[in-house]
């Protein structure tokens, strides 16, 4: 990437908090679908959940009408905040949503507290002076860790990683991966699975 493309954490930020577009993630169901069955398989109704940039709160959603009932989203835009809201007023009455970038929190949540952290299409945008936030993702995750995330891609606001070698340096093991299916209209994008090598409560 050239030197002339290359934002500030700051202007990245601004960007989603002016730029979140909640409309654009309404429909985008069979994600959330996909997502969900991957849940299912390793997590129980029980457990605590938290989507890193939860944006409109699809996904959340999903996993609401699901049976899946303590749930948490961390979100840096106050419009798909609003939009959440309004779209989905009993998941936003059920759960918890936090209006904050993940950086201002994350330092803030309990470690081992949530049995599912997953994230879909948000670790691609952290900026690289944020990369510090992934080994406490790793710390605040009780069981396991999803990530959905385009990893080869490169744009001014899209950073390519391999999460497998992150994660893996902070206590969690892969158990799967999968390129996701293009119906579900997450195909250039890389599922991974991985899991705290001591297990707590939650899980199956
Ligand atoms: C591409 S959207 C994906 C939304 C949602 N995960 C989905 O799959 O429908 C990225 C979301 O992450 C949020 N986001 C980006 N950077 C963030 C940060 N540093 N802290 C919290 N949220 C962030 C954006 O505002 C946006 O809602």
């Amino acid at each position: 990437m050239s030197k002339k493309n290359k934002k500030t954490l700051q202007e990245i930020h601004d960007y989603w908090v002016h730029q979140s577009q909640p409309d654009h993630y309404i429909d985008k169901v069979k994600r959330s679908e996909f997502l969900t069955e991957y849940v299912k398989k390793y997590i129980l109704k029980t457990g605590k959940i938290l989507e890193i940039g939860c944006n409109v709160g699809r996904n959340l959603n999903h996993l609401y009408e699901n049976g899946f009932k303590q749930l948490t989203g961390i979100e840096i835009s106050e419009n798909a905040i609003t939009a959440l809201k309004k779209t989905y007023p009993l998941l936003e009455k059920n759960s918890e949503i936090i209006h904050s970038s993940i950086e201002e929190t994350i330092k803030q949540l309990p470690t081992h507290h949530f049995d599912l952290v997953f994230t879909m299409a948000v670790l691609e945008h952290i900026h690289p002076d944020s990369e510090w936030i992934f080994e406490d993702i790793a710390r605040i995750t009780g069981s396991y860790l999803i990530t959905i995330e385009a990893e080869k891609a490169e744009h001014w606001r899209l950073y390519p990683r391999n999460y497998k070698n992150i994660f893996e340096k902070y206590g969690l093991q892969q158990v799967e991966e999968n390129r996701c299916d293009k119906e579900s209209g997450l195909g250039a994008y890389t599922l991974r699975i991985f899991k705290r090598q001591s297990n707590m409560g939650g899980e199956l």
